[in-house]
């Protein structure tokens, strides 16, 4: 079965649903450890609390280098094949990026690439878009820039503010995510070109 890591920093719901859903046989891989670069991130009680191995990555201690290198050395000895970034807020630079080309996946919440960086839900809101939502994509050398597997859109209503529309995105989110990577695991996208083969909509 697929190996993955879950990277989180903070409340991690994104997390609980993947491994919600892999612990009732819905998406099928072994989720070896959930770890975080923040060491009070909610995520890892949870993940803790239903048995599953967390781990803090040292970016406190020591150099973005160095937590790099720990994470890395990690994942080769738990034969990790895909990382999962679930609200992890470090960019990863283009040395481990490039060490695990096409091999890690993060979600957006917004249709990327409108709205890249770290206020994606905020930034959409602000501009005034009527219809905003979630992508999940690979992760490249630039920010929210890699392959986009699936979009979900989100409608913005006259009656939305900011709070319910966040609500809607993180349950977008949470109907996402864990499909999408339902099908990549299984292998059906193919990233020699930029499109993906198969959408997950
Ligand atoms: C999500 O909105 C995700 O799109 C973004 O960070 C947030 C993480 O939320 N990358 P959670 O920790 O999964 O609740």
């Amino acid at each position: 079965m697929t190996r993955v890591a879950i990277l989180i920093s903070g409340t991690g719901t994104n997390m609980a649903t993947i491994l919600n859903k892999v612990n009732k046989g819905d998406l099928p891989c072994d989720v070896a450890f959930v770890a975080s670069d923040n060491p009070n991130a909610g995520g890892l009680h949870y993940a803790e609390s239903i048995g599953v191995k967390t781990v803090v990555l040292p970016y406190k201690a020591q150099s973005r280098e160095d937590a790099e290198e720990f994470l890395h050395e990690l994942c080769i000895s738990e034969h990790i094949e895909w990382i999962v970034l679930a609200g992890f807020m470090k960019i990863l630079s283009s040395k481990f990026v490039r060490r695990w080309e096409n091999k890690i996946v993060n979600i957006h919440p917004a249709l990327l690439p409108s709205f890249p960086g770290t206020n994606g839900i905020k930034d959409a809101w602000d501009y005034g878009v009527k219809i905003t939502g979630v992508t999940i994509h690979l992760v490249d050398h630039g920010v929210d820039s890699g392959i986009i597997l699936a979009q979900k859109a989100v409608p913005i209503e006259n009656q939305d503010t900011l709070e319910s529309l966040t609500v809607k995105i993180h349950e977008t989110e949470h109907l996402l995510y864990w499909k999408t990577l339902k099908k990549l695991f299984e292998g059906s996208y193919s990233f020699c070109e930029r499109r993906s083969i198969d959408g997950c909509n």
